[in-house]
Order: structure tokens, then C-alpha cells, then sequence
């Protein structure tokens, strides 16, 4: 691809969980030669620290031991030698497929409502995008870490597209145990607590443009993604 005419941009992808956000974000990173951040492995990995650490007991979680801990909990980002793929690293360890399992699903609402672990996230993704050229996914890039993106996307679907969507990935992934309802209770459980919550709520930015991916094919969201990109790199 000719991009000589494109400047570096920052592009925010907010939506629902489960939307297939971060599989687009991905594509486009690849394509354009981008940096891909997955916020919401970021929150993921503090609650499996959490977890790890009997920092969450129920719906009540530690905030004084964990305002203590946070500073000590270091998130990276790395490749698996194997496939090329990018995975989650917690102090130096791949928790990219704990991170995903539903005993972290059910409770990274929690640990996402939490302002100051937020601020301690948020700052850590702004640093990130200093130079440009990143795509990050997430529920507040748009509105609250990059409010100056020049590229905003808001991805929504049914909560049973994204319901069945996710079931599918985890008995994919050989979750044998899980069932649709659970996941379609935790899909609406999530969008629930973070659209209500006080911090930094998932919202549409103004600016954003809208996606409903309901009855879309990947290669056509790709698409879509891509000439949106070429229009604000070029503007
Ligand atoms: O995108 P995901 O399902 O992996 O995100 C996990 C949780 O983290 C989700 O319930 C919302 C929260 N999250 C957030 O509050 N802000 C972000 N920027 C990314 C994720």
C-alpha cells in the first residue's frame, strides 16, 4: 500500500464486550504497520491479579491492599513464539489464556469500576500512544485517554449476537462446561455495570462513528475500518 501521503494517527475502538472490537483492531494494526493495544486485557490481568492474590472476595474487593499492590503489578505486552500472536504478560508471565477464562470475566467489571486503578491504567496508555500510530480498543479510549483521536470508532451488536459469538470462541477453545446463558448473563451483567458506573462509563464519544457489526462479515468490517483510516490519515 502506497501510505506516503498518511500522517500518524491514533485510532480509538470503544464499544460492548464481545463486539469483535478488538479482532478488527488487530487486523488494521497488522495492515497498517500500527501498534495494537488491548486495554481490556490491562484490567483483566489486574483482576487476575486480584484473584491470585485473595484481593476479591464475592462482589467486595480489597481496594486498600490493592491501592498498596498496584504500583507492583506490571503489565506488558508480548509475542508467543509459536503463532505470532500478541499475548498478555503479568510480572513477566503469559496469562493470555487466564486472562480470558469466565472466573476473570466475572469480575473485571469490579476491578474496571474502580478509579484509581483507571488513572493508573489510563496514564499507562497514554504514554503509549505518544507517538502515534496505535490502534488500542477499549470502553474509554475515545472519551477519556485519547479525547483528541483523529480516528474514533464505536462498535455495537445485539447482546445475543455477541453472547453466541463468545460461546463460541470458548467452547473453541475447549471450555466444555460452559453454557449459552451463562455467557449471555455475563454479556448483559458487563454491559450493565460498565454503562452505569461512576467512573468513566462506556458512552459514544460524539465525534465517534458508529458500527453495528450485527450482520456484518469480518472482511467487510475490515474494510470499512480501512477506508475510514485512509480518510482521517490523509485529512
Ligand atoms: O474488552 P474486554 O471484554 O476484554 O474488557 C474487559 C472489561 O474491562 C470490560 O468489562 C470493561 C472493562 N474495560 C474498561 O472498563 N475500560 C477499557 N478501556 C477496557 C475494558
Amino acid at each position: 500500500m502506497d501510505n506516503s501521503k498518511e500522517k500518524r494517527i491514533i485510532i480509538a475502538i470503544d464499544g460492548y464486550s464481545s463486539t469483535g472490537k478488538s479482532t478488527m483492531a488487530k487486523a488494521l494494526a497488522r495492515r497498517i504497520g500500527y501498534a495494537y493495544i488491548d486495554t481490556g486485557a490491562m484490567y483483566r490481568a489486574v483482576t487476575l491479579y486480584c484473584l491470585d492474590h485473595g484481593l476479591i472476595d464475592g462482589d467486595k474487593v480489597d481496594e486498600a491492599a490493592l491501592q498498596q499492590q498496584l504500583p507492583s503489578i506490571r503489565i506488558t505486552f508480548g509475542v508467543d513464539k509459536a503463532d505470532g500472536h500478541s499475548v498478555t504478560m503479568l510480572n513477566g508471565r503469559n496469562v493470555e489464556s487466564e486472562i480470558r477464562s469466565m472466573r476473570v470475566s466475572g469480575k473485571v467489571s469490579l476491578i474496571a469500576a474502580i478509579g484509581f486503578v483507571r488513572r493508573h491504567l489510563v496514564k499507562q496508555q497514554q504514554a503509549m500512544g505518544r507517538d502515534k500510530g496505535i490502534v488500542m480498543d477499549g470502553r474509554d479510549i475515545g472519551t477519556a485517554v485519547f479525547p483528541d483521536a483523529e480516528l474514533k470508532v464505536f462498535v455495537t451488536a445485539s447482546a445475543e449476537t455477541r453472547a453466541r459469538r463468545r460461546y463460541d470462541e470458548l467452547r473453541g477453545k475447549g471450555d466444555a462446561t460452559v453454557t449459552y446463558d451463562e455467557v449471555l448473563h455475563n454479556v448483559t451483567e458487563r454491559d450493565r455495570i460498565d454503562t452505569t458506573r461512576a467512573e468513566s462509563p462506556l458512552r459514544q464519544a460524539d465525534d465517534a462513528l458508529v458500527l453495528d457489526n450485527s450482520t456484518m462479515s469480518i472482511d467487510k468490517q475490515n474494510q470499512w475500518l480501512l477506508d475510514h483510516y485512509r480518510q482521517a490519515a490523509t485529512k
